[in-house]
């Protein structure tokens, strides 16, 4: 399910106005509208898109992370910040129906039991980023949260020598719908990979995720 648009602005545009519709449909069958938001800079687009939006139904709308740095909400690295400076801010969602991971906690195996212990029993939507390495959450090649059985998992990531809460992909998989927020000539090579099943990406795994493309990253597909 790929949906290719010509800017990045188009594509985070289309995604906020397919958040809107998933969030009333979701309000109108169960009461309630439950969604993982992603970190990274390609969000940020969506969540100003977000905010003009009308009709939709905040109120009944119940915010989760599919992962969180190591750090603290004030952060400049922290996807909560992201979403609250970008959007939380600007839309009448309860504080009480926001959940932040909690990345300055330590362990950081007591923060990824404390959050799955608050997760909804399903959620609708989880949005997710990838990485020029295939990542998506803080799934990375090569961690050993790829292998993770629970909701939630702390994760050390070498390569940035940091350790990562995440979703885990039984998690991700759970979910009713995986939404991919995916722009940029960069990540180009690596999604034309994953689209013909080579390498072995951890963002390969999600499974049928909608794709929410611009142009440039879907170039390559063009050309098949
Ligand atoms: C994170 C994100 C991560 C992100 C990709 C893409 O915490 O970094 O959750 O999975 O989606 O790294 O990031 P960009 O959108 O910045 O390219």
């Amino acid at each position: 399910n790929l949906r290719v648009f010509p800017t990045p602005e188009a594509t985070a545009q289309a995604a906020a106005e397919a958040f809107a519709r998933a969030a009333r449909e979701a309000v109108s069958a169960r009461g309630a509208f439950q969604v993982a938001l992603s970190g990274g800079s390609t969000p940020k687009l969506m969540y100003r898109a977000l905010r003009g939006l009308p009709d939709v139904p905040w109120s009944a709308v119940h915010v989760y992370f599919s992962d969180e740095r190591s750090v603290g909400p004030d952060s400049p690295d922290s996807n909560y910040r992201l979403a609250h400076d970008e959007l939380l801010t600007h839309v009448p969602v309860p504080e009480a129906q926001i959940h932040r991971m909690e990345g300055e906690r330590r362990p950081l195996e007591d923060a990824a039991r404390a959050y799955a212990a608050l997760l909804p029993e399903r959620l609708d939507v989880v949005l997710l980023g990838m990485g020029d390495d295939g990542h998506t959450a803080s799934l990375f090649p090569g961690t050993e949260a790829l292998q993770a059985t629970g909701r939630v998992a702390a994760n050390w990531v070498p390569k940035l020598n940091t350790g990562r809460l995440t979703f885990t992909f039984p998690e991700i998989n759970a979910a009713r719908e995986r939404w991919l927020l995916v722009t940029g000539a960069g990540k180009a090579e690596v999604l034309r990979e994953v689209q013909a099943g080579e390498g072995d990406y951890p963002v390969a795994r999600v499974q049928d995720p909608v794709w929410f493309l611009d142009a440039a990253a879907a170039e390559p597909l063009r050309r098949v």
